[in-house]
């Protein structure tokens, strides 16, 4: 059966492409997932994107990719990433194996940034590698067995 990856982005991704670009990149998002797309299709793997402002749209998110046939997730919490048990619990909870990406990178940010809610349960994580950081994920969740 075709490998069925799930990209979820936090709050305030759907701003990319004007929302502080010298430290995210000029990419828009719709540009990032229409790029994570044409990797998957030219995998035969079926790639779907949710973005989405509140955390608990989130959550019900992740707890979706259980029942309809998500193998990898690749996810950027975007802000909940430093805040959300909840995010977290979603994600140990469905036990899918996942990577942690993020455009910037919060360890050269404020303190606040360094901490992750979900670093010790993902099977990595990317960050301050801009929109690449995404396709990188991508092209590893498509290899990964
Ligand atoms: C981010 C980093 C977070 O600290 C921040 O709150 C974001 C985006 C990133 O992709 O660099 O919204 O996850």
């Amino acid at each position: 059966m075709a490998k069925s990856l799930l990209v979820i982005h936090g709050p305030n991704l759907n701003l990319l492409g004007s929302r502080e670009p010298h430290i995210y990149g000029a990419s828009t998002l719709d540009e990032i997932d229409a790029s994570l797309l044409g990797l998957a299709v030219a995998r035969e793997a079926q790639l779907r994107s949710f973005q989405s402002n509140h955390e608990g749209a989130l959550v019900d998110r992740i707890q979706q990719a259980a029942g309809d046939g998500t193998d990898f997730i690749v996810i950027n919490p975007a802000a909940f990433t430093h805040t959300s048990v909840a995010i977290r619990d979603a994600l140990a909870s469905v036990a899918l194996p996942f990577i942690e990406v993020h455009l910037s990178n919060p360890y050269r940010r404020e303190a606040f940034r360094s901490r992750s809610y979900i670093a010790d349960l993902a099977i990595g994580t990317i960050s301050g590698l801009g929109s690449a950081g995404y396709r990188n994920a991508v092209a590893f969740a498509l290899e990964f067995s």
